[in-house]
């Protein structure tokens, strides 16, 4: 086993963390008060190659591994959240299908552009009422002459308000249930495309989320990602890997959260003396940075499985879960460490602590998680008659 990194790892590591640092971090705090997209973070993302890390290099991406991606990931994660889930949508959930499924006519349109970072994806599955049964989908696409006219509302996108281009998941014959599910590449500019409602949330409130409309949507027959029935297969394989960036995301919010309450806990005095030498203080900080390290080496086999085309789905789901409900651990743990000062908005752990709860629901919930693990391991001993 290996734990080191390459001389390449390191060195996308280190800018990356010279980025998130020195430009990502200093403007967080009034971004967030301001719930400003972080369109100067995304410009210079594009710049330095970290828009569409895994795409491969003839289609304008960096060619790297998905560990690679993590180590970037985790880098922007800690600095701010809400500019890391622009950065990982655009990455997993939409150059990742795209390159997967996408025919070259496709890519040329829908990829390199975004690979390149000059253009911004999104991921349209949830729909008002569907949200865990993603096979329940309400989205409806027919097929017309040479266009698709899909109707149908989706919620909670990412991205939503500020994408050139997204997956959109419809029905293409209800009767099927998940296999009557197809993807469609559908650009903001197409006839009955539009935003609906902008969210605003409790973290990451930097990042973009709102819902999107579809009346009588023309979609070109030649933007179905695919073939028809295949979307819940792109969906699920998708969410898969999106759920390595997700737990990556959860580490880097709990090690900002751990090293600014380690800080802290060394300037603080309290009965004569920095707080850091109080047992129970101690307690919290080997607690915090054991998960945090346990967390991180989840997510990085996940992503080496990923990369040595090895299944990874069940591995990928115990990393999001692990790693998110870690976040929400060590975050609530810094803001105590903080007392009242961890209250206050002024201090980025009460950032740290409002952005780390997303990271349990989206992409799959703690619930679902759970869900995939159990599945499979019962799938381990030959049990496969799920309800
Ligand atoms: N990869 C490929 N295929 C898969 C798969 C995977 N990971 N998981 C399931 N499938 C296949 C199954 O093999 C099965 O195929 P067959 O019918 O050919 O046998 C089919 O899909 C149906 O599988 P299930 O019976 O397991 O499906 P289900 O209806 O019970 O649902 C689920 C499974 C895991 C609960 C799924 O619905 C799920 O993941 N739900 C959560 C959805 C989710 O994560 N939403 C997040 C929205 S995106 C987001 O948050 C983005 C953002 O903006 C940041």
């Amino acid at each position: 086993m290996e734990f080191k990194l390459t001389d390449e790892q390191k060195m996308i590591q280190e800018m990356a963390r010279d980025f998130a640092q020195n430009e990502v971090a200093p403007a967080a705090h009034e971004l967030d008060m301001k719930s400003e997209f972080p369109a100067q973070h995304i410009k210079k993302m594009a710049e330095l190659g970290l828009m569409g890390m895994m795409v491969p290099t003839e289609w304008d991406g960096a060619g790297l591994d998905t560990l690679t991606y993590t180590l970037a990931l985790e880098e922007i994660s800690a600095a701010c959240a809400s500019t890391s889930v622009t950065m990982s949508v655009n990455n997993s959930l939409y150059c990742g299908p795209i390159t997967k499924f996408a025919t070259d006519e496709q890519k040329k349109k829908y990829l390199s552009p975004f690979a390149r970072g000059e253009q911004l994806g999104a991921y349209a599955l949830s729909e008002p009422g569907t949200g865990s049964d993603a096979a329940n989908q309400q989205t409806i696409a027919t097929l017309k002459g040479d266009k698709y006219i899909i109707n149908g509302r989706k919620n909670f996108i990412t991205n939503g308000p500020n994408a050139d281009a997204m997956l959109v998941y419809a029905m293409t014959d209800k009767d099927k249930r998940h296999k009557g599910i197809s993807a469609f590449i559908v650009e903001k500019n197409f006839p009955g495309f539009s935003i609906g409602k902008i969210e605003k949330k409790l973290g990451i409130c930097a990042s973009s989320t709102s819902e999107i409309v579809l009346e009588d949507c023309e979609v070109p027959k030649a933007n179905l990602l695919g073939e028809e029935g295949m979307g819940f297969t792109i969906a699920m394989n998708t969410l898969d890997s999106g759920r390595i960036g997700i737990g990556t995301q959860a580490v880097g919010i709990a090690r900002a959260a751990f090293e600014a309450a380690r800080k802290y806990s060394t300037e603080r005095e309290a009965f004569g003396a920095a707080i850091c030498n109080f047992q129970a203080l101690q307690h919290f900080m080997a607690d915090m940075a054991t998960r945090t390290d346990a967390a991180r080496l989840l997510v990085h086999r996940a992503a080496w499985l990923r990369d040595n085309n090895q299944v990874y789905g069940k591995e990928a789901a115990m990393a999001k879960l692990y790693a998110s409900e870690t976040a929400n651990w060590v975050t609530d743990k810094a803001v105590q460490m903080h007392g009242g000062y961890g209250y206050i908005k002024e201090y980025d752990v009460e950032r740290y602590f409002r952005d780390a709860k997303i990271t349990e629901i989206y992409e799959g919930t703690s619930e679902i998680q759970r869900l995939v693990i159990a599945r499979a391991v019962l799938k381990e001993i030959g049990f496969t008659k799920f309800q």
